[in-house]
């Protein structure tokens, strides 16, 4: 029967970390994949992770199963410093561990798709690239709009709010909760009003995806977005990925929450997604989740935790203001967040900065200011030049 199967083809921004590592040349820069790196190139793992790594050898006594939720304590901790202190207490919200953000989103879109088959989500143009296959495999049907203009580098806030005007009580809506992957484009604290008395006016459901908090503006402001339009909100999802700021990657650590109409219904909502979550993977992989509870019960490894993550973000905007600086461009790259802008470069010239001058970038355009050193700017705005990118 396989000989049915169509080929499929690669995951292209994965396939960008073996193209990488395959280039011998010595100066090569990585601006694909959506990984931190700090001045001398390095992934490490954080300190405080490590140091609750360290914890969890010593005094971790059972890796008997936890269960479909995963590690209860774990969502528990996490839920204030996403919802904030007043949201995560509430009767309504209900919460699950999963396998980084992107077993968050697909649970959700299948929890909505079980609770309302043939539900629309809207999707803003460009987005993650695997946003829509991922809502469209959990049985959503995904209605894409316009969303960034690439050539001005600006939020195309009216284009989105007239699509959205156009969607029905009950339509979920995608939102970037902050560092908004591809551009970095992310909407400002009035618009986020906007957008929450939009979600409440035609009873819309916000479905977020927040997996780079604390890599833009802070902890707090980046979850600020967020808050605005869950407190409008009669019913919400909350897709969570801790894989950047605490490192994690690999390890597969996130956390889906929704948000119910009543305590009722959270009720039946944290019935379904155990039983999707077990017909999925069973249960979520326990490590950095186990890291991440540990972290966050100890007062200093919180601390350590939050200092190296304001560490992080504060390396990855100095990159932004020396690009901005270096050229003048590129001068929008400082006035966006997170790791990400979006370059309106062509293919040709994409491919052109891989094979002349060792820069990747994603097919899009993409490129992770995460992963470039503050001394290889010169050399980036150099390549940029040489293919014409400007
Ligand atoms: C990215 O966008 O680079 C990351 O979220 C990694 C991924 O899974 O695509």
């Amino acid at each position: 029967m396989f000989e049915a199967l169509a080929e499929q083809p690669s995951d292209s921004l994965l396939a960008l970390i073996k193209a990488f590592a395959a280039d011998p040349r010595p100066g090569k820069i990585d601006l694909g994949v959506g990984v931190y790196r700090d001045e001398e190139g390095r992934t490490p793992v954080m300190a405080a992770v490590k140091a609750a790594e360290t914890i969890l050898l010593r005094e971790q006594d059972s890796k008997s199963y936890l269960g479909p939720e995963g590690d209860v304590a774990f969502v528990e901790r996490l839920a204030p410093i996403v919802l904030g202190a007043e949201q995560a207490a509430s009767p309504r919200l209900a919460g699950i561990q999963t396998p980084g953000g992107s077993g968050a989103l697909r649970l959700g879109a299948e929890l909505v798709a079980a609770a309302r088959p043939g539900a629309r989500v809207w999707l803003g143009m460009p987005s993650w690239p695997n946003h829509a296959p991922v809502l469209k495999a959990g049985g959503l049907v995904v209605t894409s709009y316009e969303a960034v203009d690439l050539a001005g580098q600006t939020l195309l806030f009216e284009a989105m709010i007239a699509a959205l005007s156009q969607a029905a009580a009950g339509d979920v809506v995608l939102l970037h909760g902050c560092c908004h992957n591809p551009t970095g484009i992310d909407p400002d604290a009035a618009q986020w009003r906007v957008l929450a008395d939009l979600v409440a006016r035609r009873g819309l459901v916000p479905f977020v995806d927040l997996a780079y908090q604390g890599l833009g503006r802070g902890l707090e402001e980046d979850a600020e977005g967020l808050r605005t339009v869950l407190a409008a909100a009669d019913e919400a999802l909350v897709a969570y990925s801790c894989d950047k700021n605490f490192g994690l990657y690999r390890d597969r650590t996130g956390a889906l929450y929704v948000l119910a109409r009543d305590a009722r219904a959270a009720g039946a909502v944290a019935s379904n997604l155990k039983a999707l979550s077990r017909v999925n993977w069973s249960m979520p992989p326990d490590h950095g989740a186990a890291a991440v509870r540990l972290v966050l019960e100890r007062d200093d490894l919180a601390a350590q935790w939050r200092g190296e993550l304001a560490a992080m973000a504060e390396r990855i905007r100095a990159v932004r203001t020396a690009l901005a600086a270096r050229e003048p461009r590129l001068a929008f790259v400082a006035a966006q967040n997170g790791l990400f802008s979006n370059l309106a470069i062509d293919r040709s010239g994409i491919e052109a900065l891989r094979a002349r001058h060792g820069v990747y970038m994603a097919d899009s355009g993409r490129i992770n200011l995460a992963g470039l050193r503050l001394a290889e700017v010169d050399r980036l705005v150099a390549a940029l030049d040489a293919v014409g990118a400007f």
